[in-house]
């Protein structure tokens, strides 16, 4: 991979905004520089620029060294701003396996560039060759989701490590359901592989989804461009406090987890048996994808019932099915209640 043939020619040559913060890092007396309102409160100052404190956490916690690591508005600010340091709009595209996460077609709508879309096998596993002949020389980026929304799964591995091989682009992996497949995180490959970006969250496992702090992990050069582009101060102080005062109780995100993986194995199997449902997906995530007789009239009774869960049915390779998230196990038995009661559909 060349970043320096990857990155946009105006992002390459862009000479990036210079904040206070970037401009004086030491401990001052008296900070007269950043317009800010003298007068104490908790919150008068703008924030560290580059999370430094948090980075490290979440540098130990992952075991990523914090040079490699970006932080985001949500995972969602680092897919935006890779497509707008590496996606020339009109001219080069991205490939995005579907079904996935929708946000990759969106931010790649937004900035005006092309999706390839390659359709995942009938078990949501990638297509290898049906990738590869997608793929030309204007395909920047590769999107896939791992373990996948909506239908749950962990990709394949081999497949994966497979395409970081052949791709000249980045491979965007985004690993938001890591945390409940019990599987080790592509991070331990970025040493390896310097075209691949992993993308985490704290909106799931960590239960954080209201304070928005997506991880990006990456080669340094990746880390760089990204943080040249991005708004000086995009990770409020009060998102970068709470999101270290969750990362000091890591057990307790387990016992969450053990909980929650508990829960879908459990309502995996009771799912299965309901006459209503005629399929369940396996699932390596916090949801379960299930296909079900009519899923329209379904989630219309869910509904009437008090019970919301996410219609995919016309979603491709997803026809009556819905995307149910693991919740605790009184709303579990008030889903299966719901449905049981869909029984005459
Ligand atoms: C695969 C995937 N990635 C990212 C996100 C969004 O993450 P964040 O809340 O960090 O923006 C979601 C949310 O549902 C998701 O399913």
């Amino acid at each position: 991979m060349n970043l320096d043939t990857l990155v946009r020619q105006n992002v390459r040559d862009l000479k990036p905004y210079s904040s206070a913060r970037d401009d004086f890092q030491g401990v001052a007396q008296v900070y007269l520089d950043a317009n800010e309102n003298p007068n104490p409160s908790a919150y008068n100052r703008y924030p560290d620029p580059f999370q430094r404190e948090l980075k490290k956490h979440i540098g130990l916690i992952k075991g990523v060294d914090p040079k490699n690591i970006f932080l985001g508005n949500g995972s969602d600010e680092p897919i935006d701003l890779l497509f707008r340091a590496f996606c020339e709009p009109s001219i080069d595209n991205v490939v995005i396996p579907q079904p996935t996460y929708g946000m990759y077609a969106v931010s790649a709508n937004i900035n005006n560039v092309k999706i390839k879309s390659s359709p995942l096998t009938e078990d949501f596993d990638l297509d290898v060759n049906s990738i590869l002949t997608t793929i030309d020389s204007n395909s920047k980026l590769l999107f896939l989701c791992s373990p996948n929304n909506p239908s749950g799964n962990l990709l394949s591995r081999q497949k994966v490590v497979d395409l970081l091989k052949v791709f000249s682009g980045l491979v965007i992996l985004d690993e938001a359901y890591i945390d409940f497949a019990g599987t080790e995180s592509y991070a331990t490959m970025l040493q390896e592989y310097h075209n691949l970006v992993v993308l985490q969250t704290l909106s799931k496992a960590w239960g954080l989804a209201a304070i928005r702090l997506g991880m990006c992990f990456a080669h340094e050069g990746v880390i760089d461009i990204l943080n040249k582009i991005k708004p000086p101060y995009n990770i409020s102080i009060l998102t970068q406090q709470v999101a270290l005062a969750q990362l000091d109780h890591e057990a307790r995100k387990n016992q969450w987890v053990a909980e929650i993986v508990r829960e879908r194995n459990k309502i995996s199997a009771a799912l299965a048996a309901l006459p209503v449902v005629l399929h369940v997906f396996p699932s390596d995530a916090n949801f379960l994808l299930v296909k079900v007789r009519n899923a329209k009239e379904v989630y219309q009774k869910l509904i009437r019932a008090g019970i919301v869960v996410r219609d995919r049915s016309s979603v491709i390779l997803c026809d009556d099915c819905l995307r149910i998230t693991i919740g605790t196990p009184e709303e579990n038995q008030k889903l299966l209640s719901g449905l049981n009661a869909t029984n005459g559909l």
